[in-house]
């Protein structure tokens, strides 16, 4: 199959809007991600996203921000400030596990130091799934850390969550506890509708794990950008320092612009079901390409003789810049080639 590299954001923007063109770029993690909702397409890809959308929503997330996240991040900062310095990452996959397995409905019920450890030790076994198109290590030896690690994910977490919530469902169906005894998540809302989804256990078991991982990684890939390129800019303005605690919203141009130097998935990769025409390439559109790290509000100053900080290679950092249209073409190969 021939491979078309999109680079321009008008051409892209009118690729990810066409239907006949659909997901690509986890072909390679099928072992997890095969019958996920980002793998999905179509009338089954509405279907499952009709059920999220009754789980993210805005008040879920204000919920989170108001009532849940303060507390949390308190109770997880608190060791790192004791200590004095902290390594982001581990911190946010401390911080993200809790947000994420609350959205998907895993219930951590010793809410204890090695029940953390072995949730964020799966997270980052499941994160493999998704770059497995882009690995240059052994890949059967990947997918069976994967399995193992669904395995474990199945009999620890997602067997005794699923069965409390067909229980508490049952309870509320006899009449028994209110609907606000029933918790409010991915696993609830998709054992609610599974009359029309059909999802088997291994297909909501595996659901649930890309859930987990979907927040956690690109979330906490995201923080540790921004943190860093934060720590950069007030090295050389100062005065930023104090405006970030006075003006929240000059500390949230600073992470858009950071997430937008950075982003969690630095290519898309859509194969067509149809034979489709894409127009011609266009050039950079410079106003949305700039490359300065916290613009004022509105501009972001292009220097197209100064590449972005932006490093494609950096999301696989040991990789020779990979073709991300690949594994479509090449299922099964080292992704490395034009
Ligand atoms: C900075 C944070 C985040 C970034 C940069 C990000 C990025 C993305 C991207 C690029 C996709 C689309 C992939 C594609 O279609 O090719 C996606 C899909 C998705 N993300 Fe996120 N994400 C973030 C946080 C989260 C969080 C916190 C959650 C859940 C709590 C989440 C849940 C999902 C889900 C469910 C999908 C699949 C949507 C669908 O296919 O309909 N993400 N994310």
């Amino acid at each position: 199959m021939a491979v078309v590299t999109i680079g321009t954001y008008k051409e892209a923007e009118d690729a990810l809007k066409r239907t006949d063109l659909r997901q690509a770029l986890y072909d390679e993690g099928a072992i997890l991600m095969k019958k996920v909702l980002v793998n999905l397409h179509g009338d089954e890809h509405l279907g499952r996203k009709r059920v999220v959308t009754k789980v993210l929503r805005p008040a879920f997330f204000l919920h989170y921000e108001k009532n849940v996240f303060g507390p949390t991040l308190e109770q997880t900062l608190a060791p790192y400030v004791a200590a004095g310095k902290a390594d982001m990452v581990e911190f946010g996959y401390r911080v993200m596990v809790n947000l994420t397995a609350d959205f998907a409905g895993i219930d951590r019920t010793a809410r204890s130091t090695e029940e953390t450890d072995a949730i964020v030790m799966l997270l980052r076994t499941f994160g493999k799934a998704a770059t497995l198109g882009q690995a240059l290590g052994d890949r059967t030896a990947i997918r069976a850390d994967i399995q193992r690690g669904l395995d474990e994910f199945d009999a620890q977490f997602f067997t005794p969550s699923v069965r409390r919530r067909e229980a508490l469902l049952a309870a509320h169906a006899r009449g028994e506890i209110a609907e606000a005894d029933v918790p409010r998540d991915m696993l609830v809302a998709m054992l609610q509708a599974n009359d029309e989804l059909h999802a088997s256990h291994d297909v909501l078991m595996k659901e649930m794990a890309f859930y987990l991982m979907a927040g956690a990684h690109t979330s906490i890939h995201s923080m540790t950008h921004a943190v860093h390129e934060f720590l950069e800019w007030v090295k050389a303005h100062s005065e930023d320092r104090q405006r970030a605690d006075d003006d929240p919203f000059f500390l949230q141009r600073c992470v858009y612009e950071s997430i937008r130097l950075h982003p969690s998935s630095p290519t898309a990769c859509r194969r067509p079901t149809a034979p489709i025409e894409l127009p011609g390439k266009g050039a950079l559109d410079n106003q949305l390409f700039g490359n300065a790290i916290a613009p004022p509000q509105g501009s972001r100053p292009a220097k197209p003789s100064k590449k972005p900080p932006y490093k494609p290679t950096y999301a696989c950092y040991k990789n020779p810049a990979p073709n991300m249209n690949g594994p479509a073409a090449r299922a099964g190969k080292a992704d490395t080639g034009g």
